[in-house]
């Protein structure tokens, strides 16, 4: 290979790449940041609580597309129980593959719900996975495994979307 060529293929591209990392790093803070104020926390456990609280209520049925047969993840899933947030990614039998806690939420949408599959990476679904996750905070994370279910009661009713009562479990209280 001649040596214009062998400039063409590797010294020009490695060239720009390091040009690009030097202009990405440049424009990042090197030390570490400093620690959150007790106000910034507070201030983040508030927005935390808004997704949260959103999720909630898709969970309970807010966004109509999301199902044709009257149910929402709450009849099947009060409180998020059996949804295992914390065993995820893993093996999922019907998919035939590894999925994330995502997967799942659009996997019971179009079964279950007989719904739309929601954009996995809108502010709806990382609400959905909010309300699952702040519902099973304390965890142990066990990918795959799911040994920590909430309630092992499955409670299924029809009707238009569970009602948005509190069940004195978790967050719901
Ligand atoms: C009619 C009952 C029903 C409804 C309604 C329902 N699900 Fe499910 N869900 C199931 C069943 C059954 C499974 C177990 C499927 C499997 O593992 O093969 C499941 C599994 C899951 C899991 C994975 C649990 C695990 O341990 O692997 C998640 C997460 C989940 N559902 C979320 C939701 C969400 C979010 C909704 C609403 C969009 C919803 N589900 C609505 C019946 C339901």
């Amino acid at each position: 290979m001649k040596m214009t060529e062998l400039f063409r293929r590797i010294a020009a591209p490695a060239a720009v790449v390091a040009l690009v990392s030097v202009g990405i790093f440049a424009t990042r803070p090197l030390s570490a940041r400093a620690p959150f104020t007790p106000a910034q926390l507070a201030d983040q456990e508030k927005k935390l609580l808004e997704v949260v609280n959103h999720g909630r209520d898709l969970w309970h049925g807010s966004r109509k597309d999301m199902s044709t047969n009257g149910l929402a993840c709450g009849n099947c899933h009060p409180d998020a129980a059996a949804s295992n947030p914390q065993t995820f990614p893993k093996y999922q039998n019907d998919m035939g593959q590894v999925v994330a806690l995502r997967d799942m939420i659009n996997w019971c949408i179009t079964g279950p719900l007989a719904g739309k599959e929601i954009d996995p990476d809108g502010t709806d679904m990382i609400a959905m996975e909010a309300y699952a996750t702040y519902l099973y905070r304390g965890t142990t994370i066990t990918p795959g495994l799911a040994t920590a279910q909430t309630a092992p009661i499955v409670a299924i009713k029809s009707g238009t979307g569970y009602p948005r009562k509190a069940s004195g479990i978790g967050y719901d209280k």
